[in-house]
């Protein structure tokens, strides 16, 4: 990964940078390829968690957000977004039926559902509430990952069931995560999603289905979308990180957010100790990466090891940069690092451009 020549004065470090020109051409490129093949872009809004960038997806032509959370769905519903997807199985009891309930009298909203018992809490939540637009459930299909979802063959079934509950069921939806299982998985899981979720519509078509919704996604199988995907949901296309630049869904000169920290010590040879740790880069670390985050501004160092405040950077017999320099990490994962930070620094055209709120950090419920 190369270097990137950015103006931070007066940064007070660790600090979350947007680079809003690369993001732009991030935004554009996905929704220009999409929209060529006819397929909606329903952006994951749990990587940015934020109303200005939510704003510029619909902006580059996004039909609406895909969150993970009630509380990311009110935090968007409060800015004005009103179409928006909980694309997880959401168990809704309790308060979390009665938020749910208030959003669907306020936004077109689909649900996620994959268990008898999470529609069962589902359809007792959403029984007798009219809003603008009747909500929606889209079946969860595994395509793959082996998280959560349905087999394809079981999906007539299980939406009958659901049907009979009350549940309005628009179609069937997967995430291919197992895109990340190493470097050149993106294409084999999009055609896994894609041959899971036809044999799956098809299983609702028999049933006496109108199968209103094929919806697919992640930054990794995005590009490589299927011929019966109707809706594509990326999150980390936005940004992108250390892991999409290994696994080939970009190039390092298209990661938008990096974390700028300040070099502290150096005192232990061979080594450079960053104000940035696992409370800033967080932990996360496939087991076909090594390390933490790496450091473009230092031939592509690695950060090591982590403690909360402190990020060992590898030198590799570099030499030492001076207690003091700031330098920008290309963390791993950056939808775990965002959910770390108050708001992003914006940089344009190599300049400081201001501050966004993170609205959405947290609110995991
Ligand atoms: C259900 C679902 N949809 C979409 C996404 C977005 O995927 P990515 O972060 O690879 O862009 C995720 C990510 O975890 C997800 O769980």
């Amino acid at each position: 990964m190369t270097g990137r020549s950015v103006t931070v004065a007066e940064l007070e470090t660790p600090a979350l940078l947007l680079d809003l020109d690369i993001m732009t051409a991030n935004l554009a490129s996905t929704a220009a390829r999409l929209r060529g093949r006819g397929i909606a872009l329903r952006p994951h809004a749990k990587t940015h968690k934020s109303a200005e960038i939510a704003r510029c997806q619909l902006d580059h032509g996004a039909v609406g957000l895909t969150v993970a959370t009630i509380g990311e769905a009110e935090v968007f519903a409060r800015h004005g977004f009103t179409d928006l997807f909980i694309a997880y199985p959401v168990f809704a009891t309790g308060t979390k039926a009665a938020r749910l309930a208030e959003l669907a009298r306020r936004v077109k909203l689909r649900i996620g559902v994959e268990s008898a018992a999470g529609a069962q809490a589902l359809a007792r939540a959403l029984a007798g509430v009219t809003g603008p637009a009747p909500a929606e459930v889209l079946i969860e299909i595994d395509s793959g990952q082996h998280r959560t979802g349905v087999p394809p063959a079981a999906a007539g079934e299980v939406a009958a069931a659901y049907r009979s509950l009350g549940l309005d069921v628009a179609g069937v939806f997967t995430h291919g995560g197992h895109g990340y299982a190493s470097p050149g998985s993106g294409p084999g899981a999009a055609a896994d999603e894609d041959a899971a979720l036809w044999s799956a519509a098809q299983q609702l078509t028999g049933a006496g289905f109108d199968v209103r919704e094929v919806s697919a996604g992640s930054t990794p199988t995005a590009a490589f979308a299927g011929s019966h995907i109707t809706e594509e949901r990326p999150g980390t296309y936005v940004f992108n990180d250390r892991q999409q630049v290994v696994l080939g869904s970009c190039r390092a000169e298209e990661v938008a957010v990096t974390v700028a920290a300040t070099v502290v010590s150096t005192t232990v040879s061979g080594q450079a100790v960053i104000d940035a740790g696992s409370k800033a880069l967080a932990s996360d670390r496939p087991g076909w990466l090594t390390g933490h985050g790496c450091v473009p501004d230092l031939g592509d160092a690695v950060v090591v090891s982590l403690s909360e405040h402190h990020g060992l950077v590898d030198l590799a017999g570099r030499p030492a940069p001076a207690v003091g320099t700031i330098v920008t990490v290309i963390p791993n994962h950056i939808c775990t690092v965002v959910n770390l930070f108050d708001r992003y620094t914006l940089v344009r055209s190599g300049q400081p451009a201001g501050t966004w709120p993170i609205e959405a950090r947290g609110h995991l419920s």
